[in-house]
Parts: structure tokens; C-alpha cells; sequence
């Protein structure tokens, strides 16, 4: 994969690189259980922002618990475009920024790959100048990024906005970042992390007051720790950051993927089994697990990082709202949506994180779902049971919904649009498989590529 990242050899059987997802669909024979045991994967949201921390460190940074995603090896293509050198073995890459070679990321990456935006901050630590295309729109919400340019602006950043590019650099000879305290408008997981790392290396002390408190954020927080950074308060609301001249190298292991794992316990309750979910942080996921016990998943603690769901014949129905951490998760709307699809009652799910990001209801009504959706709520009347048909994933969580539905769907469910689920899932087809799921991607054939061009994804996503 030129210019990405050099992957000699994976964990997982069938592992290649990341199947080419455009040539290729998912066909799912639903309505069959699951059995077996399924091990999370290292978490998405941590490994693309830990990666852009990489740049703050001139010294080796090996990361440990990277998944084999299309986004990973995306933000692989943005630090090898700065001149960066990366290696991948497994699920271990190694990078060296000992020189960054330009301050300028590549417009046809970030502009696919929000989280790459999110460098910005350790380019402006290190160089003092820094380029940086915006992240554009997007299929969930309008997603600015101003909260981003103003923390920098208050630690004596100058930045414009000019022809779609962020153009930022420090004054003065030192080109260092100031200490400053920023206050910030909502609790944005990007904007903490772009100005804690761009923190990290400033000249004194930052606070950052209503700071976001997701786990990812403690992750890279604690990531730049392990490389002599001095933060406290990482998982509360005010981050304390007091700048080093220098960052060193690290051995860094990530946390798994809170959403991954949700998903899976999600995959044992819609298809009634009795499946264990190992490497997974239970306390990462206190409002998924409150919310499936709510509506009677039993769920059981083997191990302090397995989870096993045991068969559900009845769920009841429930109201969901979205929040940011601790409250319940925005990306795991789209999975429970789907769950709830097939809950006994009617249900009301409220988001209120994102703008746009509902569009999976129409897609879960493909398959026999009876949801109605009104501006940010989609209201629900629990049916007895789905049945496959066609569907199109309209972004990534809501990729990872449809395939939930197919397994509980009576019949085939073909699932188009991949690239979503391959940016964010660590080869969920082929763990769903070693789950005795009846699942195989296989290539679009001609009728496949029709109903993509009648349903129409022509608008260009980034991920989430
Ligand atoms: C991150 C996650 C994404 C998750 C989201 C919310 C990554 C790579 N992605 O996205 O999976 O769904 O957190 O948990 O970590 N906002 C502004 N101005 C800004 C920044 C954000 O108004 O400058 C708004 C957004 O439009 C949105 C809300 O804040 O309505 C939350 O967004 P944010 O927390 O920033 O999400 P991301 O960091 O983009």
C-alpha cells in the first residue's frame, strides 16, 4: 500500500492488509445463533489520535493493540506524507518523527480522515507552523472545527483560514506554543486532544476547563505521559498540562475499542446466544451494560476484562439519549438502534451529540424495522422479527448496526458500502465468522452495483 503503512503479518486468520471494500459485500444468512469467545481489538479512536501524538516525540515510539483498520492505515499515509517513518509488524507499529519534513498534511487525507486534523496540534508543538486542510463536512453533522483554532489562538497561535486550508504558525523567534487557559464551548474529544498535545511541548502551563472525559483521552494522555509529558486530570473536566521542552521514546500499549466490544456484546443479545467477550475495559462501558441489563440482557462477569452474554428471549423496549463520556455513547446509537429494533415496546432514541445521524433508520426499515424518525429522535415500535434484504451503510456506526440486524434478520441480508465498516472494525466479518456467524464477503456482482447506483452514496464521508 504505497505510502501507507508496511504490514508484514497480522494475528488474525485471513488477515491481509484491509480488503478492498469498493469490489465487495457482506452476505449474512441471519437468524442463527452464535457460540464461542471473540477478543476486542485495540480501540480506533485512540490508536489515530496516539499515532498523531507520535509527532511530538523526535525519538522511537513503538504502539502497541494498533487494529488493522482503513483509517489506521490512512493516518499511516498522512505521517508518511510529513515525512515520518512508520513500520508495522501485527498489531505493533513503530514510528519515528525524528524529522518532520513538511508542516503541510496532504488535502485528499484529512479531507477523508477527520481524526488527521487533529495533528495539527503536535505539528504546531514541534515546527511552530503548521498546514492543515480542514476536515470538511460530513455525512453526521456540520463537525467545525473552531473550538480546535481558538485553544490554539489562545496559546499564541496565528491562524487563518484561507481556500479550505488552516494555515497556523507561532510568532516570535522560538516559535513555542504559550501555556494559556482555555475554556471550551462543549466537551469535543478532538478539540482536548489537539490542544493537550499541542500542550504537551508548550512553554508553561495549560488548563483545559470543560475538557472532554472519554477514555481515548486518558489514553493519549497517558501516551504522552509515557514519553515525559506532565498532565493531570485526563478523564476529568479541567486537564492540567504543564509544558516539556522535549518529549522520549516510548513502548505504548492502547486500550481496546470500548465500541468494538459494545457491538459484540450487542451481536450475542439480538441473535439470543451465549457468547464471551474478552480484552475489554467493563468500566469503559457502564452505559451500554446499564442500558442492555435494563432491557433484560444478562451479562456476566468471568474475568476483570471478559464479559459473557448469555441468551435473551425477551427484550423490552427502552429510551436512549445520547451524551459525551460518561453518558451513553453516540457511536453505539446505531448498534443498539438496531437492537432495539426487536424490542418488546416502543422505544424513543434521542441524539444529541451529532446533527445528522439518524440515517440508519430508513436502512433497519429495509429489513422490517418499523422506525420513524423526527428531526434528532427516532421513535420505535418493537416487530417480532427482520428479514434480510439489500442495504446500504450510510456511515460507519450505522455499517456496524446493518450487520447486526442481517445476523438477527430471517433470510439473507446483503450489505453494501464496506468502506464505512472497514474503517472502524477490526475484521469484523471474519471474527463474526469464528463466532459461527454465517457471514462472507464476497464481490458485487453487477445487480449489487445497480442498487448502489439507484439508493445513490455519491456524498464523500469522512469518518467518525
Ligand atoms: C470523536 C470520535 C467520534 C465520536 C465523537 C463523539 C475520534 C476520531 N472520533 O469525534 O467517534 O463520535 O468524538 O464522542 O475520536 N464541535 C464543535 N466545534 C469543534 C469541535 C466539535 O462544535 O471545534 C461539536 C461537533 O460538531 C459535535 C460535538 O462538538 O456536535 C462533539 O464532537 P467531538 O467530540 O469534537 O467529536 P470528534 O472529536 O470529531
Amino acid at each position: 500500500m504505497e505510502g501507507g503503512l508496511i504490514n508484514l503479518s497480522s494475528g488474525l486468520p485471513d488477515a491481509k492488509v484491509v480488503p478492498n471494500a469498493d469490489s465487495s459485500v457482506l452476505q449474512i444468512f441471519g437468524g442463527h445463533r452464535l457460540h464461542g469467545h471473540v477478543k476486542i481489538s485495540g480501540a480506533k479512536n485512540s490508536a489515530l489520535v496516539i499515532m498523531a501524538g507520535a509527532l511530538l516525540c523526535s525519538e522511537d515510539c513503538r504502539i502497541r493493540n494498533v487494529p488493522l483498520l482503513a483509517d489506521v492505515d490512512k493516518m499511516g499515509q498522512v505521517l508518511s506524507a510529513l515525512g515520518i517513518s512508520l513500520e508495522r509488524h501485527d498489531d505493533i507499529l513503530d514510528i519515528n518523527a525524528s524529522e518532520i519534513k513538511t508542516s503541510k498534511a496532504p488535502y485528499e487525507l484529512v479531507t477523508q480522515l477527520r481524526a488527521s486534523f487533529f495533528a495539527i496540534g503536535a505539528i504546531l508543538a514541534r515546527l511552530g507552523v503548521a498546514q492543515m486542510p480542514l476536515p470538511g463536512g460530513c455525512a453526521i453533522g456540520a463537525r467545525p472545527v473552531d473550538l480546535h483554532v481558538r485553544g490554539l489562538q489562545a496559546m499564541g497561535a496565528e491562524v487563518q483560514i484561507e481556500h479550505g486550508i488552516c494555515n497556523a504558525y507561532v510568532p516570535g523567534n522560538q516559535r513555542r506554543l504559550k501555556g494559556a487557559k482555555i475554556y471550551l464551548d462543549t466537551p469535543s474529544v478532538g478539540a482536548t486532544e489537539t490542544l493537550m498535545m499541542a500542550a504537551t511541548l508548550a512553554d508553561g502551563e495549560t488548563i483545559i476547563d470543560n475538557a472532554a472525559r472519554e477514555p481515548e483521552v486518558i489514553d493519549l494522555a497517558n501516551f504522552c505521559i509515557s514519553m515525559g509529558a506532565k498532565i493531570k486530570g485526563a478523564g476529568t473536566s479541567k486537564i492540567i498540562i504543564d509544558g516539556v521542552p522535549k518529549l522520549h521514546s516510548t513502548d505504548y500499549k492502547i486500550i481496546p475499542d470500548r465500541i468494538e466490544a459494545g457491538t459484540f456484546l450487542l451481536a450475542g443479545a439480538i441473535t439470543r446466544s451465549e457468547i464471551l467477550v474478552s480484552s475489554l475495559v467493563p468500566e469503559h462501558l457502564l452505559p451500554v451494560i446499564a442500558k442492555l441489563k435494563e432491557i433484560g440482557v444478562n451479562l456476566v462477569e468471568e474475568a476483570p476484562d471478559c464479559l459473557r452474554v448469555l441468551p435473551t428471549d425477551n427484550l423490552q423496549a427502552t429510551d436512549i439519549e445520547t451524551f459525551p463520556h460518561p453518558g451513553f455513547p453516540t457511536d453505539m446509537q446505531a448498534p443498539f438502534m438496531a437492537l432495539l429494533t426487536l424490542a418488546e415496546g416502543d422505544s424513543i432514541i434521542n441524539e444529541s451529540v451529532f446533527e445528522n445521524r439518524l440515517r440508519h433508520a430508513s436502512e433497519l426499515n429495509r429489513l422490517g424495522a418499523d422506525i420513524r424518525v423526527k428531526g434528532n429522535t427516532a421513535f420505535l415500535r418493537g416487530v417480532p422479527m427482520l428479514s434480510g434484504a439489500p442495504v446500504l451503510c450510510p456511515d460507519l456506526r450505522a455499517a456496524a448496526a446493518l450487520v447486526l440486524a442481517g445476523l438477527a434478520a430471517q433470510g439473507q441480508t446483503t450489505i453494501h458500502g464496506l468502506h464505512h465498516l472497514d474503517r472502524g472494525y477490526d475484521r469484523l466479518d471474519v471474527k463474526l465468522q469464528q463466532l459461527g456467524a454465517k457471514i462472507q464477503r464476497v464481490s458485487a456482482t453487477g445487480t449489487d452495483m445497480e442498487f448502489i447506483k439507484n439508493i445513490g452514496d455519491s456524498k464523500v464521508q469522512i469518518s467518525t
